[in-house]
């Protein structure tokens, strides 16, 4: 898989860095409240088990599935609810955990929803930022990296399914996508 990396932007240290600084910050902010995580599968998988170990609050974790990219390197602009989350957001402090925020649809999608649902306020937690990639207008309010705009994967991030269980973040070589 290595082979396929053209450059390695964010290493395992510099992961966990973000992830005790977000995390501290999170704590100081919340103090007081319980939040409701929200993780978005499946990118947000890894990003999720570092960041929560980094937060000392009492606070609760839901899973919820959806899909913007339907295989390539560009996102769609349907987005589809795979699964859905099993406890009630009503009345509850949500931050949604996102491994990437690119075009900001898939993040739209997932505000909109909640806000409908009642949360009492949704905030989202991001590995990275790709300010470059946005489509509308939605803002990471914890963001690990502002990232350059090129197709990156690892650690949770996808391309065709494949490259989640890289422990880093890093560029896709083009070659790869582009055979
Ligand atoms: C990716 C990524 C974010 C979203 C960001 O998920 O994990 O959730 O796209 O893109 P956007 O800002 O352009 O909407 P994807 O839909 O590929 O599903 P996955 O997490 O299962 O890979
Ligand atoms: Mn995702
Ligand atoms: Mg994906």
């Amino acid at each position: 898989m290595d082979n396929d990396i053209q450059e390695v932007l964010y290493d395992q240290e510099s992961i966990q860095k973000a992830a005790e600084r977000l995390g501290k910050q999170i704590t100081q902010d919340y103090a007081g409240s319980t939040p409701l995580f929200l993780s978005v599968l499946k990118g947000a998988y890894l990003w999720t088990a570092d960041l929560l170990r980094e937060v000392d609050l009492y606070a609760e974790l839901e899973f919820i599935k959806i899909s913007s990219y339907h295989g390539g390197v560009s996102s769609s602009d349907e987005i589809t609810l795979v699964t859905d989350v099993r406890s009630d957001v009503r009345g509850r402090d949500v931050i949604i955990l996102e491994d990437i925020v690119d075009t900001g649809q898939s993040l739209l999608f997932l505000k909109e929803l909640l806000a409908k649902r009642g949360a009492k306020s949704i905030k989202v937690a991001t590995l990275l930022d790709k300010i470059e990639g946005r489509k509308v207008e939605v803002d990471a309010d914890y963001a690990g990296f502002n990232v350059r705009n090129e197709f990156v994967v690892g650690y949770g991030l996808d391309y065709e399914e494949h490259y989640r269980n890289l422990p880093y973040v890093g560029i896709l070589k083009k070659e790869v996508y582009t055979k």
